[in-house]
């Protein structure tokens, strides 16, 4: 099957109050929609940065991919690579979540530098090497425990 990859960083916009909450919010709208769609993929989050993968059948990635890039809640989105692939890599999630915490920091750190994610050097490996790793260790996750943020 030949299936469309999109793997994009942009700026966060979403400021410290309710981060948790309206990125719970973000979530759950990708999940819904992805499903109907049947896109995967996987969402990286720190204070300053996203980063993405999308995939699925390629009219479907790009309308998503197209909805995404004008959302106010990030800017700047910039793709790393766009590629024609024949397998998922997160075939079982709508949209896997992992956010820079204490617990994943151990990961985001051996693939980025410490200071936090730095989208002008990186790679789609060391992209796509995190978010395995991150899904391999259990620590993607589909939704966030209601928290005040
Ligand atoms: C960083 C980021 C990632 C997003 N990921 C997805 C996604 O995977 N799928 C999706 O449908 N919407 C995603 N969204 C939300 C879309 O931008 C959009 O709000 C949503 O699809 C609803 O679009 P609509 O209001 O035009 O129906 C994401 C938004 C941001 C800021």
């Amino acid at each position: 099957m030949s299936l469309l990859r999109i793997v994009y960083f942009s700026e966060n916009r979403i400021g410290v109050s309710r981060r948790h909450a309206r990125i719970g919010e973000l979530l759950s709208t990708a999940i819904t929609r992805n499903r109907q769609q049947q896109i995967t993929g996987a969402l990286l989050h720190d204070d300053l940065w996203f980063v993405q993968v999308l995939e699925g059948a390629p009219a479907a990635v790009q309308a998503t991919f197209n909805r995404i890039v004008p959302d106010s809640r990030h800017h700047n989105v910039k793709i790393i690579t766009k590629a024609m692939v024949n397998k998922r890599l997160f075939g079982e999630w709508s949209m896997g979540l992992a956010m820079r915490t204490p617990q994943t920091e151990h990961l985001f750190g051996a693939h980025w530098c410490n200071k936090g994610m730095n989208p002008g050097s990186m790679s789609e490996k060391n992209a796509l090497d995190l978010m395995t790793a991150l899904n391999r260790q259990g620590m993607l996750i589909s939704g966030l425990p209601a928290k005040a943020a």
